[in-house]
C-alpha cells in the first residue's frame, strides 16, 4: 500500500429550519420536559419540513463542507453517505446527492450502519484514499429520522431528531501519524442484537417503511460498555494514551451514555462535546453535527487530536481517531 493518508480539509452540517421543543412533545405525546430533560438531556430536536428530503440535507451539509475545504464540486471523486433514512429504497441516496452538487465523475454510494453510520462511511473513504482510489472524498451522514418514528411511542418520538453533516477527506503524501488526518478507526458490528433497536419493516420483510422500535434501557447498558471498549481499543492500537486526546465527539444519544463512557474512561467532561440538548439523537449525522458545532464555536482547532464513537442499530459500533 502507498503512504497516502485522508486529511479532513473541512466541515459542514445542516440542521432543518423547523424546531420541535420539549414542550410541543408533550402536545403530542403524554410526557414532560422535565422527563426528556432528566433521563435524556435533550430540551429540542430539529424536524425537516414536508418535501424536505435526506438528499436536500446531506447536499447542504456537503455543499458547506466543500465551502469550508476551498475546494469545488468537480474535484470530487467518492461520495459515501451514511443513512438509515434514504429518499427511497434505490437509487443510493449518495447519487442522488451527486447530482444535487453536480458531480458526474467518480462513485457515489450509501452504507448503513445507523447511528455507527458516519464511522462506517469515513473508515470506508479513509481505506479508499488509503489505497489510492479515491483523491476527495465526501462523508456525508444525513438523516430524517422523523419520517419513521412512531409518533404515539414516547419510549422513542421524543429522543430523535432530523440533520445532516459531511467531512470533505483529501488524499496526502506521508503518514497520519506524522501530518493531520485519520489516524486509526474501529468498527465492530453483532447481529444478535438486532431485536433491541430496528425498524419493523422494509421492502422486503413487509413492503413497507416501517417504524423504529428500540428496548431503550437495554441499548442504553449495552452501549456503555461497546463504545468504551472501542475507543480504548483504538487508542491502544494507536499507541495514543487517551488522557493525552484533546476532544471526544461523541453519536448524541443520550446525556448520561455521553457521561458514563467519559466516567469509566476517566474523560474530563469539558473534553466532551454535546450537542445532544439541541439536536437530539440524529443517528448518522450527530457526530458531524457535533464536529461542526465545535468547530464553529472555537473549541476544535487544526491540530487538535479528536476521537469519535458511536453505537446504533445493528448492534454496529465503533470509533475513529483524527488529528483535524
Ligand atoms: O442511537 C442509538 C442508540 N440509542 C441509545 O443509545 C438510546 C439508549 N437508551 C436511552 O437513552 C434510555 O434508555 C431512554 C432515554 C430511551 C430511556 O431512559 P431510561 O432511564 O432507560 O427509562 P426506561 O426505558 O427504563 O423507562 C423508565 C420509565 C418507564 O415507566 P415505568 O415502566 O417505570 O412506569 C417508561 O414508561 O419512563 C417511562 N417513559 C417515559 N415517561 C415520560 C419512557 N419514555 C417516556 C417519556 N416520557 N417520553
Amino acid at each position: 500500500m502507498s503512504d497516502l493518508y485522508a486529511r479532513i480539509a473541512g466541515i459542514g452540517a445542516y440542521l432543518p429550519e423547523k424546531i420541535l421543543t420539549n414542550a410541543g412533545m408533550e402536545a403530542i405525546v403524554e410526557t414532560s420536559d422535565e422527563w426528556i430533560k432528566e433521563r435524556t438531556g435533550i430540551e429540542q430536536r430539529h424536524i425537516a419540513a414536508d418535501g424536505e428530503l435526506t438528499s436536500d440535507l446531506g447536499t447542504a451539509a456537503a455543499r458547506e463542507a466543500l465551502k469550508n475545504a476551498g475546494i469545488d464540486a468537480d474535484q470530487v471523486d467518492l461520495i459515501v453517505v451514511a443513512t438509515a433514512t434514504p429518499d427511497l429504497t434505490f437509487p443510493a441516496t449518495a447519487t442522488i446527492i451527486q447530482e444535487k452538487l453536480g458531480v458526474t465523475q467518480g462513485a457515489a454510494f450509501d452504507v448503513h450502519a445507523v447511528c455507527s453510520g458516519f464511522l462506517y462511511a469515513m473508515a470506508t473513504a479513509d481505506n479508499f484514499i488509503r489505497c489510492g482510489q479515491a483523491k476527495t472524498a465526501l462523508v456525508i451522514g444525513a438523516e430524517t429520522f422523523s419520517r419513521i418514528l412512531d409518533w404515539t411511542d414516547r419510549t422513542t418520538c421524543v429522543l430523535f431528531g432530523d440533520g445532516a453533516g459531511a467531512a470533505v477527506l483529501t488524499a496526502e503524501p506521508g503518514k497520519p501519524e506524522e501530518a493531520k488526518g485519520i489516524l486509526k478507526t474501529h468498527l465492530r458490528s453483532d447481529g444478535r442484537f438486532r431485536d433491541l433497536l430496528y425498524v419493523d419493516g422494509g421492502p422486503s420483510a413487509t413492503k413497507t417503511v416501517g417504524h423504529l422500535r428500540m428496548q431503550g434501557n437495554q441499548v442504553f447498558r449495552h452501549a456503555v460498555n461497546k463504545i468504551a471498549g472501542s475507543m480504548q481499543e483504538l487508542a491502544d492500537q494507536a499507541g495514543v494514551d487517551i488522557a493525552d486526546i484533546d476532544w471526544f465527539v461523541p453519536h448524541q444519544a443520550n446525556q448520561r451514555i455521553l457521561m458514563g463512557v467519559s466516567k469509566k474512561l476517566g474523560i474530563p467532561e469539558d473534553k466532551v462535546i454535546s450537542t445532544v440538548a439541541k439536536h437530539g439523537n440524529t443517528s448518522a449525522a450527530s457526530i458531524p453535527l457535533a464536529f461542526d458545532a465545535a468547530i464553529k464555536d472555537g473549541r476544535i482547532k487544526k491540530g487538535d487530536m479528536v476521537l469519535m464513537e458511536a453505537l446504533g442499530g445493528g448492534f454496529t459500533w465503533g470509533a475513529a481517531l483524527a488529528r483535524y
